[in-house]
C-alpha cells in the first residue's frame, strides 16, 4: 500500500470527528452515536448526510454556509475521507463529521429520524448493476427510516442515464414529491444550496463542460 495512505489511515485515527468501527465491533456493541448524535454535536440541530462524500469538500463548504446544521459525511475510502477530517479538524469546525463505512450499513450509525437531508454527490453510476446505484429502491429503503419524515433528498450527478432512471424509474413511480429536477442544474437558473458549492469530481465534470444534473425530491412518510 502506497506511503501516504498508510500515514493517512494512522493520521484518521486521531481525528475525534472521524468514525469508524470494524464489522465485528458493530455486531457486539452496536455503534455508541447511533441515535444519540447530538451528544458528540452538542446540539439537536439537524443532521445533514453527505453519502459517497470522498474528499469531503462538500460537506465541509456545506457545512460552513450552515453553521446551524451538522453535516456528516460517508465514505468507505479512509484516505479520501482524510482530507475532510484533516481540514475541519485544523479549522475546528465544530458541526462537521465524518463516517467511515459502507452505506449498505447506514442503518447500523442513526436511529429512527435522526437525518434531515441527504445529499448523493456524483456517485458511481453503476451501469450494469441498477441494485449499486445509491438512488435505487434498496437504497432508498435503507435511508427511509433514518430520515425524518419529510425530508429531502438531493442528487447531483452528471450522469444522464442515472438521472433519468432515478426521475422516471423510482421517484414519479413511487409518486414521491419531486421539488426540483434539471437535466442542466448551471443552464436552469436555480438558486439553492445545490450551486452554491462544487464537489471534486463536479469540478472536473465542469472543465470538461459536462451539464450537471439536479432532483431534490421527498419520500412519501
Ligand atoms: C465518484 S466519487 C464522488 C466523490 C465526491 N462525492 C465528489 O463528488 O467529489 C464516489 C464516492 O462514493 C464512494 N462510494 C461508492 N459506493 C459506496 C458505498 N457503497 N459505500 C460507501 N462509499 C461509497 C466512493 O468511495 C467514492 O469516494
Amino acid at each position: 500500500m502506497a506511503k501516504h495512505k498508510l500515514e493517512r489511515f494512522a493520521e484518521n485515527l486521531t481525528f475525534t470527528n472521524l468514525f469508524q468501527v470494524s464489522f465485528e465491533q458493530l455486531e457486539k456493541q452496536g455503534f455508541e452515536l447511533k441515535g444519540r448524535w447530538r451528544t458528540f454535536f452538542g446540539n439537536d440541530n439537524p443532521i445533514v448526510l453527505e453519502l459517497g462524500c470522498g474528499k469531503g469538500e462538500y460537506t465541509i463548504a456545506l457545512a460552513r454556509q450552515n453553521a446551524d446544521r451538522n453535516h456528516i459525511g460517508v465514505d468507505i475510502k479512509g484516505a479520501r475521507m482524510w482530507r475532510g477530517a484533516k481540514t475541519s479538524n485544523e479549522e475546528r469546525m465544530p458541526n462537521v463529521a465524518f463516517l467511515r463505512t459502507r452505506i449498505e450499513m447506514i442503518g447500523s450509525f442513526f436511529g429512527p429520524g435522526e437525518v434531515s437531508e441527504i445529499w448523493i454527490t456524483f456517485p458511481d453510476p453503476q451501469p450494469k448493476k441498477p441494485n449499486k446505484r445509491l438512488t435505487s429502491p434498496r437504497f432508498l429503503d435503507l435511508y427511509r427510516p433514518i430520515l425524518k419524515a419529510g425530508s429531502p433528498i438531493n442528487l447531483k450527478t452528471d450522469s444522464r442515464e442515472l438521472y433519468d432512471y432515478t426521475l422516471d424509474e423510482v421517484v414519479t413511480p413511487a409518486g414521491y414529491a419531486v421539488e426540483y429536477a434539471t437535466a442542466d442544474l448551471y443552464a436552469s437558473g436555480y438558486g439553492g444550496m445545490a450551486t452554491a458549492v462544487q464537489t471534486f469530481y463536479e469540478s472536473m465534470f465542469l472543465k470538461e463542460g459536462k451539464a450537471i444534473t439536479y432532483i431534490r425530491f421527498r419520500m412519501n412518510d
